[in-house]
């Protein structure tokens, strides 16, 4: 554990402010980057996606779907199986991460663009389903805009995110190193849910899930998050190098809550569906 990279520590650490909004130039480039390594440590983002897919009304007509912020475009590929008549939009706000995606297939089309001001037109299509995406977006009340503009009535946003908590075992043992903030904080459920219950849009489901992955050591969890393009850009973060002893002191923090399947590391998600009245966005 030793060879833990001192760059890598200063670099991995989730964004999503709560207060403050990441440079999206920066969110796009580190996904971009990350596009090739993504596919291999994506497992929780396969397992999050399915479970979005599960709680999906059974009886939903697709002409068109929207996977926003699709990534590699793994999803995409799923609802083009799971609706082969429909037409399929794959938007991204990383172009790298497009190219890549238009290269395995699924969409028809491939657009970059940002989940708070979409480049789509008005009533253009009838499930719009994001995964992990939106908790890089700073205003979510202009994402459900968005999204209620964009859907055509009888339509259904389907939305997994992250909420506060997630990550806690790593904010936590940062703590005991200084108190720079290292693990970004995320949206309380009450907000997602106060926000939902005003976008005029009808909620089906939105509940907050724990899923806890196990890491061999702190290295492993790190690489993860920097593979995943989950790099630190917001403002505000630490600068300059992380010494020894603050990497060996947050090992030390972290490795107290060790458990027999090793380092826990908590992502508390949360699953949204909603579905646009047919008469209209109620006021
Ligand atoms: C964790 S990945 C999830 C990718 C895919 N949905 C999956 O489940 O595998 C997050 C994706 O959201 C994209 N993204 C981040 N902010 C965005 C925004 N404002 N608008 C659109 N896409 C965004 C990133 O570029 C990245 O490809």
């Amino acid at each position: 554990m030793t060879d833990l990279s001192v760059s890598d520590v200063n670099r991995v650490q989730l964004p999503v402010p709560v207060d403050s909004l990441p440079d999206k130039r920066q969110v796009a480039a580190s996904f971009s980057r990350a596009a090739a390594s993504y596919d291999s440590v994506a497992q929780l983002q396969r397992d999050v996606g399915q479970a979005l897919l599960a709680r999906l009304p059974a009886t939903l007509s697709v002409d068109r779907w929207i996977d926003l912020g699709s990534g590699t475009g793994h999803f995409s590929r799923v609802l083009a199986e799971r609706f082969p008549q429909a037409e399929g939009v794959a938007v991204d706000i990383a172009e790298g991460m497009l190219r890549h995606a238009r290269a395995l297939g699924g969409a028809q089309q491939y657009i970059v663009g940002d989940a708070e001001q979409l480049p789509l037109a008005d009533a253009s299509g009838d499930l719009l389903f994001s995964s992990l995406a939106v908790q890089w977006c700073g205003d979510f009340a202009a994402v459900l805009a968005e999204a209620s503009r964009v859907l055509r009535p009888g339509g259904v946003m389907a939305f997994a995110s992250l909420c506060d908590g997630t990550l806690f075992e790593l904010r936590d043992s940062w703590r005991a190193v200084d108190s720079s903030v290292h693990v970004n904080r995320f949206r309380p459920l009450t907000r997602y849910q106060q926000l939902c219950a005003e976008s005029g849009l009808q909620v089906l489901t939105l509940e907050a899930v724990p899923h806890v992955l196990h890491y061999g050591d702190v290295r492993d969890l790190t690489h993860e998050l920097k593979a995943l393009g989950a790099h630190n850009i917001n403002p505000g973060r630490p600068g300059g190098l992380t010494g020894r002893q603050r990497i060996k002191g947050l090992i030390d923090a972290y490795e107290g809550l060790r458990q027999p399947a090793g380092l826990p590391a908590t992502y508390q998600v949360i699953y949204g569906v909603m579905h646009k009245p047919a008469s209209g966005v109620r006021s």
